[in-house]
């Protein structure tokens, strides 16, 4: 059952990880279970902008990512390309807004204006943000924000780092999720996850679809969250025991 709209996380982040296996175990090429992730990701945009989810954060290639074989790192960069070039007119017309995170410069001449064009066409929209993480670290991100602090004179603050921050999306994420049954960040949004619900699915990222979702925000929904507060729970039996 699809939960309540107030228990709807603001922001989720998705670590879509299992497209090799998926494709493995179908006597696949690796690139056909990316090319798969794509239609998976397709999806879940939809289905979040349709629950009231307001920021979608995925993870589409790490910083470690390059130590990959050439051809498996140069077909995620078609992948890419050609996703944008089909995916963009709809994903607006859905009210989408793309934003790409991650060191850009290292990417192709080709890439890097690909995700331009495809943040300024669908930089008005409103509905749902969609940040890629694409050629991204945690670590990365971190030390980014902090030279450029340096190189402005700036007082480093948790406040003023977490504004510097390439992905700072006007708000860390309420639920993390990571398939292919991995439990681990991976290098992902380190700084932002410090009070992020983890969920965690046994699914392959190709085969998490709107039913997998629905069973990841139903999670979130009966999680409390205490941010090193005391519980609601558990403030009622303090009182009672005082
Ligand atoms: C996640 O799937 C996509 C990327 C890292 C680009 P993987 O390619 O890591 O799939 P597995 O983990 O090998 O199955
Ligand atoms: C994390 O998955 C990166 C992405 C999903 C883009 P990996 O498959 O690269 O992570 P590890 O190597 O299993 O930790
Ligand atoms: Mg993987």
């Amino acid at each position: 059952m699809a939960p309540t709209p107030e228990a709807v996380p603001r922001h989720i982040a998705i670590v879509m990880d299992g497209n090799g296996r998926w494709a493995s175990k179908r006597f696949l090429p690796r690139i056909a279970g990316h090319r798969q992730g794509v239609e998976s990701l397709r999806r879940t945009v939809t289905a979040c902008a349709k629950r009231g989810v307001k920021v979608l954060t995925v993870f589409a290639f790490s910083s470690e990512n390059w130590k990959r074989p050439a051809d498996e790192v140069s077909g995620l960069m078609d992948i890419l390309t050609l996703a944008l070039s089909r995916e963009v007119p709809a994903l607006s017309r859905e009210g989408v807004r793309l934003v790409f995170v991650g060191a850009r410069n290292e990417l192709s001449e080709r890439v890097q204006k690909g995700l331009a064009e495809a943040e300024r066409a669908t930089a008005n929209n409103t509905v749902l943000r969609l940040n890629v993480c694409f050629n991204y670290g945690g670590r990365w991100d971190i030390v980014q924000a902090v030279n450029a602090m340096l190189a402005r004179g700036e007082v480093l603050t948790q406040d003023s780092l977490s504004l510097n921050l390439a992905a700072p999306f006007g708000s860390e994420p309420d639920l993390i999720i990571r398939t292919s049954g991995e439990m681990r960040l991976s290098n992902f949004l380190l700084w932002q996850a410090a009070y992020s619900e983890l969920y965690f699915s046994e699914l392959l990222w190709p085969d998490f679809d709107v039913v997998a979702l629905d069973a990841a925000l139903a999670a979130y929904a009966s999680r409390e969250r205490r941010f090193g507060m005391v519980g609601a729970t558990r403030a009622d039996s303090n009182n009672t025991a005082v």
